[in-house]
């Protein structure tokens, strides 16, 4: 089948905005789809918008193990709308005591896509993380040999060092003295947050890539704190300053392949994000694509958003890019204030906005 090529379609207004968009399915290179009654909202949500995610192995207990990988896969692919065409790619989650045989087992069969690296203590359901990365030296080495790429959450975890700064730490102590041991070893730095990683990124040679959250292209730290204390703001890393923000921007829509799309879609409970202790996650994806759309339209730039959404990744990857197309229309519409399925309640990204973007939804049935 021949590859579809992107249309955009100008309106005859003066300006000739763009009104339709259709580009080739795009897939989501990080994504939490979390387990039991979450997970068959998350994983609807975002099979409406991507064919293809790479899953995050952050549930509790964490994924590592070959048995426990295709045991989740599984429950996603149950958890999917009937006839809803989706594949999710699996992870596996590092830890000090994780052993390099599973991990190419796992790799070989097919079953783990990338391993994923949280530093101990970092994040959500990240106790059970690597404490010191001359601990999984042999599986680093054995990921290098077989070519299997290492997504990393780039903040060192130590309260000693301002939140703020955790990322552009992580990159000198954590992440530059890794590549110059293991220099042909694939790796994302997933969500990146900073201008310093942009251009870490921009000056690492081609193993190197990063995914950018459609929230951190829109917000900046002021948001956690509009008004009154806002818990649907944070998530981590945590958004930065303004000038972070636009080099992020400007990563996104710049046509370089070393940037591509990953929501970090991680869906919480509402009672879970609203309390005296709330955690850190933003329920990015339903409205995902409108939401990089509307970035990508300020930005002058609505003819590179095929790219970051739906060529880099694969291209990174080494995977066949998708098949199929999506649309999108010029078409306010208003996100509802929370989603609710049953016992479930999450407060999306966008909550209450009106967008100016609107994404059919795959038509894959
Ligand atoms: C993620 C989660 O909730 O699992 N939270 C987040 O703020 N992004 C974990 C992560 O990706 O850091
Ligand atoms: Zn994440």
């Amino acid at each position: 089948m021949p590859t579809p090529e992107p249309t955009v379609t100008a309106d005859n207004d003066p300006n000739r905005s763009t009104a339709h968009l259709t580009i080739r399915e795009p897939d989501d290179w990080h994504l939490h789809l979390r387990d039991d009654a979450m997970l068959a909202l998350a994983t609807d949500i975002t099979a409406r918008q991507f064919a293809r995610a790479i899953v995050m192995p952050n549930l509790v207990p964490p994924v590592t193990t070959v048995a426990a990988a295709e045991a989740y896969r599984d429950r996603i692919l149950g958890a999917l709308p009937q006839g809803r065409r989706f594949t999710p790619l699996m992870t596996a989650y590092l830890t000090d005591e994780i052993d390099a045989d599973e991990i190419g087992t796992g790799f070989e069969r097919g079953v783990f896509a990338a391993c994923k690296l949280y530093p101990a203590g970092a994040t959500t359901n990240s106790a059970a993380g690597v404490t010191d990365v001359r601990k999984i030296r042999p599986v680093l080495e054995r990921m290098q040999t077989i070519g299997m790429p290492l997504l990393v959450h780039g903040e060192v975890a130590s309260s000693d060092i301002d939140i703020f700064d955790r990322e552009a730490v992580f990159l000198e102590t954590v992440l530059a003295p890794m590549l110059r041991d293991f220099p042909a070893l694939k790796v994302v730095l997933e969500h990146i947050t900073t201008a310093d990683s942009v251009q870490f990124i921009q000056a690492a040679g081609p193993t190197l890539a990063a995914t950018i959250t459609p929230h951190h292209l829109r917000i900046d730290r002021n948001a956690l704190f509009e008004g009154g204390l806002r818990p649907h703001a944070y998530c981590l890393p945590v958004a930065k300053r303004r000038h972070h923000r636009t080099a992020l921007r400007q990563a996104a829509v710049s046509g370089d392949p070393k940037f591509f799309l990953g929501t970090d879609s991680a869906p919480h409970l509402k009672q879970d994000k609203e309390s005296a202790c709330g955690c850190a996650g933003i329920f990015s994806a339903p409205a995902a694509l409108e939401s990089y759309a509307l970035t990508f339209d300020e930005e002058g730039a609505l003819d590179r958003l095929e790219a970051f959404a739906s060529e880099f990744g694969p291209r990174f990857y080494g995977l066949p890019l998708n098949e199929g197309t999506i649309s999108l229309h010029r078409e306010a519409h208003t996100l509802p204030e929370t989603i609710t399925r049953g016992d479930v309640s999450v407060v999306p990204f966008h909550a209450g906005e009106t967008l100016a973007w609107r994404a059919a939804e795959r038509a894959d049935r």
